[in-house]
């Protein structure tokens, strides 16, 4: 099935403004966006505009009662000069998995997948070369009708925007492990890529900052002795040689990169366990000298070193990772992967022709 999809295109393009060599995360937005309206139970079909404002009452539900969800995905210069997006059929389920969890109406992979590709093909030179760079795509979904009622909103606006970003951390980070605030608890949203998630995570995460770290490294909502996730990314323990991961619960997020690094490690004939990790495990391993390395692993994230765990007013520490460790390796392995230099054996690349 193929979508038409229109474009009008802008005349004031910003990307000769744009400083490829110094991108950050986030900074720049494209010059255009896709939009789609759902009313009357039904998507109606989507269209590319330029990135700008869009006309909405201040009493749309998802500002009021927080239905609103994203994904985080990104596209690749491979070496032949294609672009392709990483693994999107993967993150359209979670999607579907956040919508649902939210009330919100699903979104047939096909509309997905096309919106996706329309959007890059309208922005393809957004697209960065720079080494470590890629085009962000962040689709975002929020209730759009105006009413003040504690209701599951009628309508929605399904908006696709895309930066050209770099890496997310440009160095190693400290997190701090939180045993008092919680991100999560199982059966609330963790799972979900739902805003709320991300908003309440910012006042603990603010005094982590205080206090001098990059990141809170969450534990479970019950007791506080198991590693869930860091805010930005899911996380990841060399210990005694095995790759170390907590297992998914419903107050964790399934991450697409999480995922593909798991399924490397055990082709680089890693041992990869997904189970719980209690906080008192990582003291001890550090304590026996085990623990060789932690990493967060996510979209934006890529695979980001941890070089300080926080711990009950200790402060742990690793050397930061050199060429030989099992986060370098797999990270150059996923890079190659997506830029056409490795065959792609999962089928994890989609090619926009
Ligand atoms: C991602 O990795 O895509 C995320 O959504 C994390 C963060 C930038 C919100």
């Amino acid at each position: 099935m193929t979508i038409d999809i229109p474009v009008t295109r802008t005349t004031q393009s910003r990307l000769a403004e744009t400083d490829f060599n110094n991108l950050g995360f986030g900074t720049y937005i494209s010059d255009h966006m896709l939009v789609a309206d759902y009313h009357s139970g039904v998507w109606h079909k989507p269209y590319i505009r330029p990135f700008g404002e869009i006309g909405m009452t201040p009493a749309i539900l998802a500002l009021h009662y927080g239905q609103a969800i994203f994904e985080g995905m990104k596209a690749f210069r491979m070496k032949d000069g294609r672009i392709n997006i990483f693994r999107p059929h993967r993150h359209h389920q979670r999607l579907l998995r956040s919508l649902d969890r939210m009330c919100m109406p699903p979104i047939a992979e096909d509309f997905f997948i096309h919106s996706l590709a329309a959007i890059i093909r309208a922005d393809a030179d957004w697209v960065p070369t720079q080494e470590g760079c890629s085009l962000y795509l962040r689709p975002v979904v929020f209730a759009t009708e105006s009413r003040l009622g504690v209701k599951v909103s009628d309508e929605y606006k399904f908006v696709v925007l895309t930066s050209p970003v770099g890496p997310y951390f440009t160095k190693p980070i400290r997190v701090k492990v939180e045993q008092h605030y919680v991100r999560a608890a199982e059966g609330g949203t963790g799972f979900a890529k739902c805003a709320g998630n991300y908003g309440g995570a910012f006042y603990p995460t603010a005094l982590a900052k205080k206090e001098g770290f990059d990141q809170v490294l969450w534990t479970d909502a019950q007791s506080h002795q198991y590693i869930d996730e860091s805010g930005a990314m899911n996380v990841m323990f060399v210990i005694d040689g095995k790759i170390v991961t907590p297992q998914l619960t419903s107050a964790i997020l399934d991450g697409v990169t999480r995922d593909s690094i798991l399924t490397l490690a055990a082709e680089m004939g890693m041992t990869v366990e997904q189970r719980r990790i209690s906080v008192a495990e990582l003291e001890t391993a550090f304590k026996n000298n085990t623990l060789t390395e932690a990493f967060g692993v996510g979209t934006a994230a890529v695979v980001s070193a941890i070089t300080g765990i926080h711990i009950h007013g200790t402060d742990y520490t690793l050397a930061p990772p050199d060429a030989s460790s099992f986060q370098l390796r797999v990270k150059q392995l996923l890079s190659e992967l997506r830029a056409g230099i490795r065959p792609d054996t999962h089928g994890w690349n989609y090619v926009i022709d």
